[in-house]
């Protein structure tokens, strides 16, 4: 008997030291509850528990960047190239997502040895059929929208929003910062109203006739679509048509939801093994049924909401590398700012 009750408690000893080490901490700003079943998924899979630490990006990454080498988090997940390419810049990460899963799955302008795109977004214009004809919109580019012909009739959010600042930062890639300042300049002058709301708001301006077009990310009309917003919103987005810009020159701006390798990492081989994870069909189907991201992985269909509706026949900007968004996000900002951009 008493051979038997320590043999246990030598055992249960030895598995909750296992399964402590056997586990993967993960920062994620992503909020949808969805997300919870996919990691599920990956522990009945591989036996790897997933600890989530579910926040706003900001306050995760306060977390991360006061913890320094301490930090109990493995990876960060969040929306947004720039975010995952600020904190790199800050040197809260570590390389080591350079595997050959990886790589296979993600084009290389979509990824670092840091940070990989796990699901792609494009930020593009929407407008009134209504009041915007095919020929204004002919040809029509980011560049575009500080041309005076669209003077009072475009809506974007804030200055301060990341999606702007990664769009503002990929045109000073592309165009440089002069020439991107005195864009910034026009597109101020363009606006319909002093920025206010998300891009979800854009969107219903340019359906209750405040404005004639506006910039928002792709997945947010298919949300509207959906009706999980609400049949205001839903309505608002029958009013909207999409227009992909630059297709006669690099492509629409796209962007990704990335996740990070967090330097000192205490379970680092678990985190790699969770990224390839995300990365499979099954998961990137998850993604784009639950937040109508495009796939980051070929083979895998985007939501019929986002096929019917914003079409999947568009030329992607392949060639912008997505680290010059954290690269050139205090330059963004700066000329946003000097634009007198609220
Ligand atoms: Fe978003």
């Amino acid at each position: 008997m008493k051979k038997i009750s320590i043999f246990a408690l030598i055992t249960s000893i030895f598995f909750s030291a296992y399964s402590v080490a056997n586990e993967v901490n993960v920062f994620n700003a992503r909020h949808y509850k969805a997300d919870g079943e996919l990691y599920s998924k990956f522990t009945n899979m591989t036996g790897i528990k997933v600890n989530l630490i579910n926040g706003k990006s900001g306050a995760l990454e306060k977390r991360i960047i006061s913890e320094g080498a301490d930090s109990s988090a493995d990876l960060y997940i969040t929306a947004d190239a720039g975010r995952c390419g600020a904190m790199d810049a800050k040197g809260t990460l570590q390389g080591g997502l350079t595997s050959a899963a990886i790589k296979a799955a993600v084009p290389k302008s979509f990824r670092t040895s840091k940070w990989v795109g796990i699901a792609k977004r494009a930020r593009i214009i929407y407008y009134s059929p209504e009041r915007v004809t095919g020929a204004e919109l002919s040809g029509m580019t980011y560049e575009g929208l500080a041309d005076p012909k669209w003077k009072g009739r475009l809506v974007i959010r804030k200055s301060s929003n990341i999606y702007n600042k990664s769009l503002v930062a990929s045109l000073i890639k592309n165009n440089g910062k002069v020439a991107t300042a005195a864009w910034a300049e026009g597109v101020v002058s363009n606006m319909a109203r002093t920025p206010t709301g998300n891009d979800r708001a854009q969107i219903m301006a340019v359906a209750a006739g405040e404005a004639d077009i506006a910039v928002a990310n792709t997945y947010y009309l298919a949300l509207m679509l959906s009706g999980k917003k609400g049949a205001e919103q839903q309505e608002a987005a029958k009013k909207v048509k999409a227009f992909f810009p630059n297709q006669n020159d690099r492509g629409t701006h796209m962007n990704v939801s990335c996740a990070a390798l967090v330097k000192g990492a205490p379970n680092k081989a678990n985190a790699i093994k969770l990224v390839e994870f995300l990365l499979t069909p099954q998961s990137q189907e998850h993604f784009t049924n639950n937040t109508f991201e495009f796939p980051m992985i070929d083979g895998v269909s985007p939501s019929p909401l986002v096929v019917n509706n914003l079409g999947l026949d568009f030329k992607q900007d392949m060639k912008t590398k997505l680290a010059s968004y954290g690269k050139n996000q205090a330059a963004a900002v700066e000329v946003m700012t000097a634009a007198g951009w609220k």
